[in-house]
């Protein structure tokens, strides 16, 4: 996919703004995920009637701007930083709100956590983000993200947990091979467009797979077998 910009100087400042603040992020969530969704968000865009590019685009470049996974739990740090930067460059009232709300929304918040987008353009840019969630990428974030915050990668004897709130889905510690079992392997289903799902049926194949044979060398059955 090409990284051409955006003509219009709102999108280029604002992806100038990211790209400094997450080029050497180290936990899954730098400058080439974001930049990832925004270019799926933007071509899902194209092949939306109706959708507003401009709220999708600021929409994928901020919707990190502040996770809360990195700011104490704090689900209001993304859509206040995201409110701040708009405001600092006098972006219309009407599309900072709607940015805002996209923020607010799009996170997964527990397999028993309903996450609908109140617009189209969330939508678009929530299935961008899960795409990149999945898949050969989506293994290497998962890792890295549990390598940043020092967990284990594995222990049978920690089941995965079907999180039906918020607060429980945030208090997570568990190994990182749990996350595909609590998160991952479920949002081929909890994608919003035609588009995103196909592109997702190849990237689901593929985590089953890894999982397949992860769990294999784990027990040490390839070896047995041998
Ligand atoms: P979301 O807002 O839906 O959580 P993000 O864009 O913030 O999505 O990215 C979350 C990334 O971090 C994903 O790649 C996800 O797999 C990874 N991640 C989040 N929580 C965990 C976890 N407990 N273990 C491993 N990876 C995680
Ligand atoms: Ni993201």
């Amino acid at each position: 996919m090409s990284a051409t910009i955006t003509e219009h100087p709102l999108i280029t400042r604002t992806a100038e703004f990211i790209r400094e603040k997450f080029l050497h992020e180290g936990s899954g969530h730098d400058w080439a995920h974001i930049r990832r969704v925004w270019q799926v968000a933007r071509a899902l865009a194209r092949d939306t009637p109706g959708a507003d590019t401009l709220v999708t685009e600021l929409g994928a470049l901020l919707h990190d701007v502040a996770d809360w996974k990195f700011h104490d739990g704090d689900e209001e740090a993304g859509p206040r930083a995201a409110r701040q930067w708009l405001e600092s460059q006098v972006a219309p009232p009407e599309v900072i709100a709607r940015v805002e709300a996209i923020i607010r929304e799009i996170s997964f918040k527990g397999l028993g956590v309903a996450t609908p987008m109140s617009s189209v353009e969330g939508e678009l840019v929530q299935d961008a983000d899960r795409l990149d969630a999945i898949g050969a990428i989506g293994v290497a974030r998962a890792f890295a993200y549990g390598g940043h915050k020092g967990r284990p990668l594995h222990d049978p004897a920690v089941p995965p947990v079907t999180h039906a709130t918020f607060e429980s889905y945030k208090q997570n510690t568990a190994p990182t091979i749990n996350h595909f079992y609590e998160k991952l392997l479920h949002l081929r289903e909890r994608l919003n467009t035609p588009a995103a799902r196909r592109v997702a049926e190849e990237r689901h194949a593929f985590m089953e797979q890894f999982l397949q044979q992860f769990l294999r060398e784990w027990e040490g059955e390839d070896v047995a077998s041998a």
